[in-house]
């Protein structure tokens, strides 16, 4: 069994296409959305239709929950809330339907492996796990973790390994099934990344191994921030996706 997965989407068509492309190669068995489907692009509900039609399993992201109403829009800073707003208003009612039942959290005890929006603590509180003092909050839970726990949210690429009650920080490629140790890894951002790199990410675990592979694809940006102006979006969600910021 190899899982594809996409994360933190945000309605950037064109980097989920360029994916679901490179995932279609990989002759993955499934594909995992873990959430954040909308929010600051100006594709909603292509994304939507797209991740319906290719994932077997999406989470409800932060963003999907501002924007089905779940979760205040208090939370974000005035431009992320006018592009909630605004999604709010695009989205057809089946998407917004469709939005309305995502889980926060799935685990596929069997594959030894489990896939949050945010994090294994407190999945709805939308935590983030960036430092290795955010994976070593996780070792009081350690015997509830799966051996791979895969995370979005952050839009950045993460991975600690968990043993013998410490955290460590580890390259992705350290990722795998492993006696005696748990693996927490966030996979980027498929359609926003953050950590100056503007490729998109899209991901491959091998379901016997666990061994994870993080995959940086380039995609035709200019094209996704035109839309974003022409939508009336705040520029600067197109401009950061030049600089991966
Ligand atoms: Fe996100």
């Amino acid at each position: 069994m190899r899982f594809g997965i996409v994360s933190d989407v945000h309605s950037n068509m064109e980097a989920l296409e360029a994916a679901l492309k490179w995932l279609d190669n990989e002759k993955v068995d499934e594909i995992v959305c873990l959430g954040d489907v909308v929010g600051y692009g100006p594709n909603p509900n292509e994304c939507c239709e797209l991740v319906r039609e290719n994932a077997s399993v999406t989470l409800l992201g932060n963003h999907d929950a501002a924007v089905i109403g779940a979760m205040s829009t208090e939370y974000y800073y005035d431009a992320a809330r006018v592009a909630i707003q605004w999604t709010r208003r695009q989205l057809s009612p089946e998407n917004l339907e469709w939005l309305f039942q995502l889980p926060y959290t799935h685990r596929r005890e069997s594959a030894g492996v489990s896939f949050f929006h945010s994090a294994p603590i407190c999945p709805s509180g939308y935590f983030y796990v960036v430092f290795k003092d955010d994976a070593q909050a996780h070792l009081r839970m350690y015997e509830k973790l799966t051996k791979v726990s895969l995370l979005g949210h952050s839009h950045l690429v993460r991975a600690f390994r968990l043993s013998d009650g410490k955290a460590k920080e580890v390259q992705p490629t350290a990722v795998q099934f492993e006696e005696g140790a748990k693996f927490i890894a966030s996979i980027g951002s498929t359609g926003q990344p953050r950590d100056r790199d503007p490729r998109g990410a899209v991901a491959t675990l091998d379901g016997d191994t666990g061994e994870l592979v993080i995959h940086r694809f380039d995609y035709d940006r200019q094209k996704t921030a035109a839309k974003i102006a022409e939508a009336g979006l705040e520029a600067r969600f197109g401009e950061r996706l030049m600089t991966g910021s």
